[in-house]
């Protein structure tokens, strides 16, 4: 596995690549990598020759008083992981390398991020979009995989794809859960025991949702009342936001009439965690 650190470096190693008629496959991370990940890589390594996987925790997606500074970092442990699920190139550029510091062009998406995650956690988007348009310019990969965990994330960003006409399939890998159910984030380690055990409300919630969506229920308010419910029975939980929405345009739909998709942002104590559902 080859480690790459120059942004520019990994552009030529990219059109090298594909200059031998190779396809190459890129799973963007923000590191501290787990199964979900790992998953990814492994749907990357089914649909591309080589599998690149960039680890940058991006700061433009940060807020001020987000968890920049003490997002978990583990260089040596990924590197590992990365050699054992067959990473070809780890892309991991440091953040002065990757936005000069007169750095003013940013690319927004602007009606899919207008609520859910992007209600609560302004401008996180617009780094979102930004750092991913970049890695797809050095990175130059004919597929890109993102986890479904990140719904909001994941429909942002073929919007993007389809907007700019980047000559990209954005494939999407499935959430990864503990056997109990919890959804793998790398955010999960901030957990206490107690607010571990009480996380699994997100999950439960969501499976009432849908127990109550097949037993016939369409009103949204119904399932949200449900969802309420079992979450706040968590004393540690504290509810950013529980949206239901059409799964295309992202607007809240009062009766379930098409593919929607729930989403829910729930904060364990200091720990905010997303999981979603589309029925
Ligand atoms: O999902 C993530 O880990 C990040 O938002 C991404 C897509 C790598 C961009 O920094």
């Amino acid at each position: 596995m080859q480690i790459i650190k120059d942004p520019l470096e990994m552009q030529q190693i990219a059109l090298a690549v594909r200059a031998a008629g190779k396809r190459l496959g890129v799973v963007p991370t923000m590191g501290f990598l787990h199964a979900g990940h790992l998953s990814l890589v492994q749907l990357a390594h089914e649909r591309s020759d080589v599998v690149v996987l960039t680890l940058f925790v991006n700061p433009t997606q940060f807020g001020p008083k987000e968890d920049l500074a003490k997002y978990p970092r583990d260089f040596e442990r990924d590197a590992e992981l990365c050699r054992t699920a067959g990473v070809d190139i780890l892309f991991a550029p440091e953040a002065g390398a990757m936005y000069a510091p007169d750095a003013s062009s940013y690319v927004s998406e602007e009606k899919l991020t207008r609520g859910l995650c992007g209600a609560s956690r302004p401008g996180h988007f617009r780094g979102v979009c930004t750092v991913v348009a970049k890695l797809f310019n050095l990175c130059l990969p004919h597929v890109a995989v993102f986890g479904a965990k990140d719904a909001q994330q994941l429909r942002v960003i073929r919007r993007m794809t389809r907007d700019l006409n980047f000559p990209i399939e954005i494939v999407a890998g499935p959430t990864i859960r503990e056997p109990d159910g919890l959804a793998l984030s790398s955010r999960n380690v901030y957990l206490s025991a107690a607010e571990r055990r009480q996380a699994l409300v997100l999950k439960r919630a969501l499976d009432e949702a849908a127990r109550l969506f097949k037993s016939g229920e369409r009103a949204a308010a119904a399932l949200r009342a449900a969802m309420e419910q079992i979450i706040t029975q968590a004393p540690a939980a504290r509810i950013d936001y529980i949206e239901i929405v059409d799964d295309d345009t992202l607007e809240p739909v009062p009766t379930l009439t098409r593919p929607t998709l729930i989403a829910l942002a729930v904060f364990l104590g200091k720990t905010r965690l997303i999981d979603n559902a589309v029925l």
